[in-house]
């Protein structure tokens, strides 16, 4: 039976059948291209920038510094897993710093005043549970409708989960002098990044 669907023409290249396939089963492609910008610009400008400059001030926690490391890099690593999908997709990232930044889906991380140790790590937890709540969103989404892009978000979530119990371990600890673990094993290299990059687990 011939697909009713099919509209892409023989050789257009202004159109996508990667696209028509997830139209036809219900995603709304231009709400998803706006949602993973607005997930890009949290992933790139509000967590990894904004986390280079929260570490910087966790001077003499070197054990949390080298937590905050991992999820700073594996930010990095959304970041460059999610930005092909919006161009996939037919979007585009916005050709202005600014803009981008504004339209990010969560508040900027930025460094708290005054910057000690609980204030920052109630920011990095913060911005943590609002990634897994973008991520779960676009999960929803696209659950078996759009395969691709519910398995990048679905590997960023997995991380992001891991990320917000790395925090409230630190912050249990640190404000309330309470052992909340996480669960944590460590990266075998800062920025391993399991899930989005698709490595194997620390087991040497
Ligand atoms: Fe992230
Ligand atoms: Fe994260």
């Amino acid at each position: 039976m011939a697909d009713t669907t099919n509209t892409v023409a023989h050789g257009d290249v202004t159109q996508r059948v990667g696209v028509e396939v997830i139209r036809a089963r219900g995603v709304d492609v231009e709400k998803l291209i706006k949602m993973l910008i607005a997930n890009a610009a949290a992933e790139f400008a509000s967590t990894y920038y904004y986390y280079t400059i929260l570490r910087m001030h966790l001077a003499g926690y070197e054990d949390y510094k080298e937590i905050c490391e991992d999820a700073r890099l594996e930010d990095r690593a959304h970041w460059e897993l999610i930005v092909p999908r919006i161009y996939e997709l037919g979007g585009e990232l916005p050709n202005d710093l600014p803009e981008f930044h504004n339209q990010a889906g969560c508040v900027a991380a930025k460094l708290p005043n005054p910057p000690n140790v609980v204030n920052i790590l109630t920011v990095l937890l913060e911005s943590e549970r609002c990634a897994i709540r973008s991520w779960t969103a676009v999960c929803d989404m696209t659950f078996g409708k759009d395969p691709r892009t519910y398995d990048l978000a679905s590997r960023i979530l997995n991380e992001e989960i891991e990320h917000e119990a790395w925090f409230i371990e630190l912050l249990a600890h640190e404000r309330d002098g309470k052992s909340i673990p996480s669960g944590h094993f460590r990266r075998g290299e800062p920025g391993e990044a399991p899930y989005s990059k698709n490595n194997r687990f620390y087991n040497p």
